[in-house]
């Protein structure tokens, strides 16, 4: 149970002399706490007397009686003030995100540890186990699915007719639906950037976009750690997390980085695992051979260290790299690589 979630509830409770808008678009949820077996909310009203007061108070009530699980106690009181102005065009609701069963972040502490290899190639792994996947590319510092999806320069069509409702329609190949930060500036689409920053943009890309039925929705989360990341974790509603790492010591720090952003306790998001890439190397022409280049069992012992399973180990092999720049990824096969991504998948699908 979280705000996100809470929020989404609270889109039931319209306003019936507002045109049954809900309480939510009307800006009228000021504020929600959540904590163990208790939720407050306060429902901000306008210095106005609005006659039906006590009905949504009563509406609240009962949403919340109904969609929190039994024995919550349950608090909602007013305050006076004029409610928040919904913002037009980049009012950040969560309507596209209604048939998205899981979504998932890919994070990593640092760049160049195969993030968005490891987030490709596990969509396209989820898609050939029979689930339907989206990916979003929100990695606006290097954003490379396009490239590892040989989808660069395509035109991202968009959806509806006034310019503020505007939805990005991702683009469908190898069975997954992707949209990336680089497809829209590729596209030239200068709705994305309209905001001031980053992290709008990339809300943008994940909440702007008609994803329609999705089991998963991966999202390629920037690396690093900073105010970009929370402000992401906490506007969108994320199951989880999984954190790719290389197996040196020297990661360590990166990953534990990593996993206390999505343990901070203003977002607190499940980790589902670690998945460990370039493990071992395997030559191409002798794939039964494993050089473990950075030490044996960093990755083990990272998980045991930071208490998440330890869901996968990728090697380092040649043919992940090719199927990365050439947009075909290895996923597709039926190598022992390929097959490895395969594994992951079916262990995340699992472990959700
Ligand atoms: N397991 C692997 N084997 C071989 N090359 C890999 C592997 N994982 C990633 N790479 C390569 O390493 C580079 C960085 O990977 P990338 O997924 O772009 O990292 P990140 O998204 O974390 O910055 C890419 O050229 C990619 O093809
Ligand atoms: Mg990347």
């Amino acid at each position: 149970m979280n705000n996100n979630e809470i929020l989404e509830w609270l889109r039931e409770v319209q306003h019936p002399a507002k045109g049954d808008q809900s309480v939510v678009a009307l800006g009228m949820v000021d504020e929600i706490k959540c904590e163990e077996g208790r939720i407050h909310v306060t429902l901000a009203f306008p210095k106005r007397p609005d006659p039906l007061k006590n009905y949504l108070v009563g509406a609240v009530q009962a949403c919340l009686y109904r969609n929190a699980p039994g024995g919550t106690e349950i608090e909602v009181d007013t305050v006076v003030k004029d409610p928040a102005k919904p913002k037009k065009g980049i009012e950040f609701n969560l309507e596209q995100l209604r048939e998205v069963s899981h979504i998932i972040g890919v994070a990593s502490g640092k760049g160049g540890v195969g993030k968005s290899t490891v987030a490709v190639n596990l969509a396209v792994a989820l898609a050939r186990l029979g689930y339907r996947v989206g990916v979003a590319d929100a990695d606006v510092y290097g954003p490379s699915i396009p490239t590892m999806t040989g989808t660069e320069g395509v035109t991202i069509e968009m959806y509806g007719e006034d310019e503020n409702d505007n939805l990005f329609v991702p683009v469908e190949k190898y069975g997954v639906k992707w949209l990336s930060v680089g497809h829209v500036s590729n596209a030239g689409q200068a709705l994305i950037w309209r905001g001031p920053m980053a992290s709008t943009a990339l809300k943008q890309i994940i909440l702007q976009t008609q994803w329609g039925p999705l089991d998963f929705l991966l999202i390629d989360m920037p690396p690093g750690t900073g105010d970009i990341h929370i402000s992401l974790i906490g506007d969108v509603p994320m199951s989880g997390a999984v954190i790719v790492t290389t197996p040196q010591n020297v990661a360590l720090a990166d990953v534990l980085r990593g996993v206390n952003m999505f343990r901070n306790p203003q977002v607190n998001k499940p980790i589902f695992g670690l998945i460990e890439n370039m493990s071992w190397f395997t030559p191409e022409a002798h794939p039964e051979e494993k050089y473990y280049l950075f030490g044996k069992d960093g990755g083990t012992k990272m998980a045991k260290d930071l208490d998440i399973p330890l869901l996968g180990q990728i090697p380092l092999v040649q043919g992940i790299r090719e199927g990365g720049d050439s947009g075909e990824p290895v996923a597709l096969g039926s190598r022992p690589d390929s097959l490895a991504f395969l594994e992951l998948a079916r262990k995340i699908a699992e472990s959700v």
